[in-house]
């Protein structure tokens, strides 16, 4: 069901040096930061031929990056995320098979403007997992 990896997301505790290190040292393509309040966090996107990265640093009070970086302050793997065709079939699909889906259960519009959803960290092995409907390929 599941298909293309779609991003992995790290935060970090410096916006402006991890973005210069892909840039750089790691010699990728690397965008401007983006502020997207209504997640609560600065996005730079780092795209890569088979898929992306994103850097995730806080914004905001309440930002949920805030008290993962708290615990981790180097940074690190926040989630993953798989693409899905039809994001409420999948929905529905693992959460008949017991796997819980994070907040309301509804789906919210994500960093791409496409639907995504947040399954349990428990139910998948220690990782946050986000799925993202971008569609048929
Ligand atoms: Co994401």
């Amino acid at each position: 069901m599941i298909g293309r990896l779609n991003h992995v997301a790290i935060a970090v505790p410096d916006l402006e040096a991890a973005s210069e290190s892909y840039r750089s040292t790691l010699g990728a393509k690397v965008s401007e930061p983006l502020d997207q309040p209504e997640h609560g966090v600065t996005v730079v996107f780092i795209e890569l031929p088979n898929t992306k990265v994103e850097l995730l640093f806080p914004l905001g009070e309440k930002s949920p990056i805030q008290g993962f970086l708290d615990k981790n302050p180097s940074g690190g793997i926040h989630h993953i995320c798989y693409e899905v065709e039809d994001i409420l079939a999948a929905r529905d699909k693992l959460q008949a098979g017991g796997m819980r889906v994070l907040g309301t259960g509804e789906p919210k519009l994500g960093a791409h403007n496409n639907p995504v959803l947040f399954l349990h960290p428990k139910d998948n092995f220690g990782t946050l997992v986000e799925l993202e409907q971008t569609g048929a390929h």
